[in-house]
């Protein structure tokens, strides 16, 4: 009887645990796309019932395929939103929030409310939204957060609510999207805003930044990108660079940067080496220059034999073009005939040096006249020095009184 009840215990155990493995499974959840077993009942209805009354059936709220997983998506596009009041009761066990197409303007102190509620959340998406401000303590409790799209937003560099701390909470983020984020004209600042946005807020995981379409022409912080450690892919097509002017060398984890469709119309010397430095240190990077403004002619030469023999991987190396004189596009081909490098540096030095010669000549002249004249000189120069020399006394005798008529 004893043993009877204690089998029956057993068992009850055994049923338990393979409940609970069940259940831990369904947590985790990370089953494939492909995963034949998998059904779901939902259908349109019952996935805006899901959400909860707070989103007022304009979202779709199920485990669907996302990224080749099936997850726990919340999806409010187009929703007309004009806040983020919903968030704040985001279903427990979301994994992917997409938030676009809606008009926010401002994001509010903790959007996700202020417990730590949503600690599945992995992805956001919440572009498109119109947002002009991120405030400091907008995004709390995102620590599991890999992957945030802000792109195509209006963000305010400028305005006094300047928060370099916007993402410092997004401690494990893998990918930061910011194509065409940011307000029309802000370019300038842009640069300053992001280092001091970098610095403070430790992305020290953050592999692939994207900055494209942001009329960006240069970096005025040129150490801009060096708080980002683990930067694998920096994106930076469709801008107006024309040269790298920010700090390459201290990204040592860079493998590929995305210069497409910006204003280079050659590529400096200085560009080259510091490329090449990446190859002399091993590190395998690829550099997209496609579809650039390249000027045909003599100064593209260097460019091009630079591309026959570096390491660095240049894509597309072969279809690259550039435009001629007349405005059409070729196919890029070193210029023969030109003024060899060689004979203009050589040119330049030569200059240099006469100039400088010319200028000893000259001193040396001016010595030996001076010399020459040196007894006319004094008699001429006495009696200025004289004068001098009394306005002094004068004037040193003048403070001494003052000071006596002071004490
Ligand atoms: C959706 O599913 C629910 C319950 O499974 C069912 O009652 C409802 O009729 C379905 N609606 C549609 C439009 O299929
Ligand atoms: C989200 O919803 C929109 C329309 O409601 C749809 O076009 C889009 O494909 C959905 N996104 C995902 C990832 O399901
Ligand atoms: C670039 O970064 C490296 C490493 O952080 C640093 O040593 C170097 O001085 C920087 N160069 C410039 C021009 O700021
Ligand atoms: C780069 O690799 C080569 C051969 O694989 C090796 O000889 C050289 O020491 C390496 N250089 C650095 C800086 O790691
Ligand atoms: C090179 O330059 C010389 C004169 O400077 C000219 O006669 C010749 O035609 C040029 N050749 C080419 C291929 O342009």
């Amino acid at each position: 009887m004893i043993y009877k009840m204690f089998s029956y215990r057993m068992e009850m155990n055994i049923l338990w645990l393979i409940l609970f493995g069940l259940a831990l499974g369904q947590i985790d959840d990370s089953s494939d796309c492909d995963d034949k077993n998998w059904h779901s009942l939902e259908n349109e209805t019952t996935a805006r019932n899901e959400c909860g009354p707070v989103f007022e059936n304009r979202c779709l709220c199920s485990r669907i395929c996302y990224d080749g997983r099936h997850q726990y998506v919340v999806n409010c596009t187009d929703a007309g939103f004009r806040d983020t009041q919903p968030l704040e009761n985001l279903p427990s066990k979301t994994q992917v929030l997409i938030f676009t197409g809606n008009r926010l303007e401002k994001l509010p102190w903790n959007i996700f409310g202020t417990l730590d509620r949503i600690p599945s959340l992995r992805v956001i998406d919440m572009s498109n939204n119109r947002i002009r401000e991120i405030h400091g303590k907008s995004y709390h409790h995102v620590q599991n957060v890999q992957r945030l799209n802000l792109d195509y937003n209006e963000l305010s560099l400028n305005s006094q609510g300047n928060h370099p701390r916007v993402f410092s909470n997004f401690v494990s983020l893998l990918q930061l999207h910011l194509t065409d984020a940011f307000e029309d004209g802000s370019a300038d600042d842009l640069a300053e805003t992001l280092h001091e946005i970098f610095v403070n807020s430790h992305l020290d995981r953050l592999i692939k930044l994207h900055l494209e379409q942001n009329e960006i022409s240069g970096f005025r912080d040129p150490n801009v990108f060096c708080n980002l450690p683990n930067l694998l892919d920096l994106h930076l097509g469709d801008n107006q660079l024309t040269s790298l002017q920010f700090n390459l060398s201290c990204l040592h984890q860079l493998r590929f940067l995305d210069l497409q469709r910006n204003a280079f119309t050659k590529v400096q010397d200085r560009d080259l080496k510091i490329l090449d430095t990446f190859a002399k240190h091993n590190q395998s990077v690829t550099i997209d220059l496609s579809n650039n403004k390249f000027e045909c002619g003599c100064k593209l030469n260097p460019f091009i034999k630079w591309m026959k023999k570096t390491k660095i991987i240049v894509r597309n190396k072969n279809y690259l073009e550039c435009i001629n004189h007349d405005g059409h596009r070729k196919s890029l081909q070193e210029t023969k005939n030109c003024s060899s490098n060689f004979v203009s540096i050589s040119g330049t030095r030569g200059t240099t040096v006469a100039i400088i010669i010319l200028t000893i000549i000259l001193v040396t002249l001016i010595c030996a006249l001076v010399y020459l004249q040196r007894a006319e000189l004094k008699n001429k120069l006495a009696p200025v020095i004289e004068s001098v020399n009394k306005r002094v006394r004068y004037t040193s005798i003048a403070t001494g009184e003052a000071r006596e008529n002071d004490v």
